[in-house]
């Protein structure tokens, strides 16, 4: 029902300098795996074949880590050393991957709207590959937001509480409760001070959007920093009642920061070396 799954990662990671001088931020590692993988397996799980990636200057290894390396798979071929690879190939076989460039850096919204000719006229999920989720032996964030999608046919952002001197980081969201952990979104702000902020529910690297966030995408002002807001865009969605807000199961690390990254490396590391054991 949702069939691609849109990648903006066209983004500097400053934050991660000089790591990501020459490297993109979505190719760095948690353990084995970088993060944009992770993001596009949590896609395939929810059925998104289509990996529409926007991608800017630098950024060429992405489209390397999900194509064929002949000469390494040659050299590797028969040994023990060919398991390591059986994640990337079951992407590299399931799905196929569509990129686009992002020239300039405009916001979130722009990147969105720079993927709609990867997308086109049909609903699309969005992952923020810095942001991690994971579930484990249960279902993704994103097959979670699928399932509801199916429900109630409009966009929907995933969103968790965060303490009230973090809303200045995230779009936050004010809504009517309609079943348990989902909101109907009346209001929602982008990075709004703490005075500012109608609550600490905060919008995560996690939407359904239906395609006529384009032509609204297309009108956005730009809002917060200069920029043009994917948050601003789906307000005018929400003032028709059509944007929901989603209180997923699992955890989030914030992978864009140093604190978050470190967090998910030990945590996914316990957690492999308890499957290991088992
Ligand atoms: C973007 C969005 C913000 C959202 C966040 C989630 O901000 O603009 O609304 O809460 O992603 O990670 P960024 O982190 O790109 O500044």
């Amino acid at each position: 029902m949702i069939r691609k799954c849109l990648f903006p990662a066209a983004g500097y990671g400053t934050r991660f300098l000089p790591a990501t001088k020459a490297m993109p931020k979505e190719m760095l590692p948690i353990l084995t795996k970088p993060l944009i993988q992770y993001g596009v397996e949590e896609a395939l799980e929810a059925g998104c074949q289509n990996i529409a990636i926007v991608t800017g200057r630098g950024k060429r290894s992405i489209e390397d880590h999900f194509d064929i390396n002949y000469e390494l798979e040659h050299q590797i071929n028969g040994t023990s050393k060919e398991a390591l690879l059986q994640s990337i190939r079951t992407l590299t076989n399931s799905c196929s991957f569509s990129y686009t460039r992002q020239n300039e850096m405009r916001g979130l919204g722009h990147a969105i709207l720079t993927g709609e000719t990867l997308i086109g006229c049909e609903p699309f999920g969005v992952i923020l590959a810095d942001d991690l989720c994971s579930n484990p032996n249960a279902q993704g964030v994103l097959a979670q937001m699928v399932n509801l999608y199916k429900k109630y046919h409009c966009s929907i952002v995933a969103i968790e509480s965060v303490q009230p001197n973090d809303v200045d980081k995230y779009g936050i969201i004010e809504g009517s409760l309609i079943e348990e952990g989902v909101y109907r979104v009346t209001n929602m702000v982008e990075k709004p001070s703490i005075d500012q902020a109608p609550s600490n529910l905060a919008i995560i690297g996690r939407y359904i959007l239906t395609p006529d966030i384009f032509d609204i995408l297309r009108v956005t002002k730009p809002g917060k920093g200069g920029e043009i807001q994917i948050t601003d865009a789906l307000l005018e969605q929400a003032k028709k009642g059509s944007v929901l807000a989603y209180q997923f199961q699992g955890k989030r690390y914030d992978c864009g920061s140093i604190d978050g990254y470190v967090q998910a490396t030990m945590d996914f590391y316990h957690l492999t070396s308890k499957q290991n054991l088992s």
